[in-house]
């Protein structure tokens, strides 16, 4: 049975979403499920945009069929090469024995590793300003580098203005019947997993977002078709100015995000007390997160939101306590930059998280270090609210 939408004059949605995928790339939970996009082009010449993940393969192979109505696949234009669209690739492969495929090279090189079979010359290079006809559509090929591999390209129609933004403007979430983000509430319901995808999915590459938002910038977009979530066809300059502020690392709000590691309470106590300080002094945009239990990808996506970050670490075996260690790991490994950070460590004989969290975050590119830190000699004393209230006093003031 077929579920397909129209998303514009001869043009379908022809995906799926996946709802048993507990962890998308075996890493990051996705309990709303995440959609795998992919989009057909009924025109003189048909053309499918991407694939799909092969866990709804059966679904995604249905879909096509169906909008196809017996006619044969022309083209597969493959943005990218991730198996979670691209390992569909192999059913088309058989289904449409004339079907030809277009990808960059690296796309091409690609497809010989993660595939058995020679596809010869049905495989064609395409490359940045060529142009694939189809009759009424026209589509242009823009190169995306490392948007979020290096072989990523997007593809725009010049008929419908459709910019197939590849893994660009995706969000974790299954879209459930959905199509268009001004179809839901996607600042309430959406945001924060669109923020969550981008910071781990593709916080990395901010430079090369720039870059490829650059080359649209003058083009005319009427619609944005990613590979994930919601489709844009209104409101684009929210989503735009999102990807924007993310993709140069600047936060969206002033908020603070506390975020602790604690064995026994004590260093949360400690968090938990700072953040009363800031909630009473007004602070609204304000959320505390333990690194044990909360996924590191949420953490991940509200650093991206919020422009003050604390972090509380105890000591450790010498070192940092490891969830707050796999933090600053992975901001570094994200690229996190222009924050504030304040800092609050413990340690019952010899801290050393606060020296350690220090060194870690100098080097990253552009955080600005508090300089009060809040040192903790096991448990929060009624003595330490003289250095709580100057720590609570220094992030207020750069807000
Ligand atoms: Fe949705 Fe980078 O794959």
């Amino acid at each position: 049975m077929h579920c397909t939408r129209k998303l514009a004059q001869d043009i379908y949605w022809v995906g799926a979403d996946d709802r048993r995928l507990e962890k998308f790339e075996n890493l990051f939970p996705i309990p709303r499920g995440v959609s795998y996009n992919s989009y057909l082009i009924l025109d003189e010449k048909t053309v499918l945009m991407d694939g799909a993940d092969e866990a709804v393969g059966k679904v995604f192979e249905e879909n096509v069929q169906y909008a196809l109505g017996g006619r044969p696949l022309d083209y597969l234009i493959i943005q990218h090469m991730e198996p979670d669209h691209a390992a569909c690739i192999a059913r088309m492969v058989h289904l449409y024995p004339e079907l030809k495929l277009l990808g960059s090279a690296q796309a091409g090189m690609m497809l010989k590793q993660f595939f058995p079979f020679d596809l010869g010359d049905r495989f064609e290079t395409v490359k940045e300003g060529d142009i694939l006809a189809t009759g009424n559509h026209t589509l242009s090929f823009i190169a995306a580098p490392m948007v979020h591999w290096p072989e990523v390209m997007m593809t725009y129609d010049m008929a419908t203005q459709t910019l197939f933004s590849a893994d660009a403007f995706g969000t974790f979430g299954a879209l459930d019947g959905h199509l268009f983000a001004d179809e839901l509430d996607f600042e309430r319901e959406w945001l924060a997993e669109a923020r969550r995808y981008y910071a781990n999915i593709v916080g990395k590459y901010g430079g090369p977002v720039q870059a490829v938002l650059k080359k649209f910038a003058n083009q005319q977009v009427s619609v944005i078709a990613p590979l994930h979530g919601p489709v844009w066809r209104q409101n684009l300059e929210y989503i735009l100015h999102k990807y924007d502020l993310w993709s140069r690392y600047q936060p969206e709000t002033q908020g603070v995000v506390i975020c602790y590691g604690s064995m026994y309470g004590n260093t949360a106590n400690a968090a938990a007390a700072l953040a009363c300080r800031l909630g009473e002094a007004g602070v609204k945009d304000l959320a505390v997160y333990d690194l044990s239990t909360t996924h590191l990808s949420t953490v991940m996506g509200e650093i991206w939101r919020a422009g003050t970050l604390v972090i509380a670490s105890p000591t450790y075996n010498g070192g940092l306590y490891p969830p707050v260690e796999a933090l600053l790991n992975d901001m570094k490994a994200l690229s996190v930059q222009n924050r504030r950070v304040a800092l609050i460590e413990n340690g019952s004989w010899a801290p050393a998280s606060g020296r350690l969290m220090r060194t870690a975050l100098e080097g990253m590119k552009n955080i600005t270090l508090l300089g009060n830190t809040l040192t903790l000699r096991s448990a929060l004393k009624e003595s330490a609210e003289e250095q709580l209230d100057a720590l609570a006093k220094e992030i207020l003031a750069g807000l």
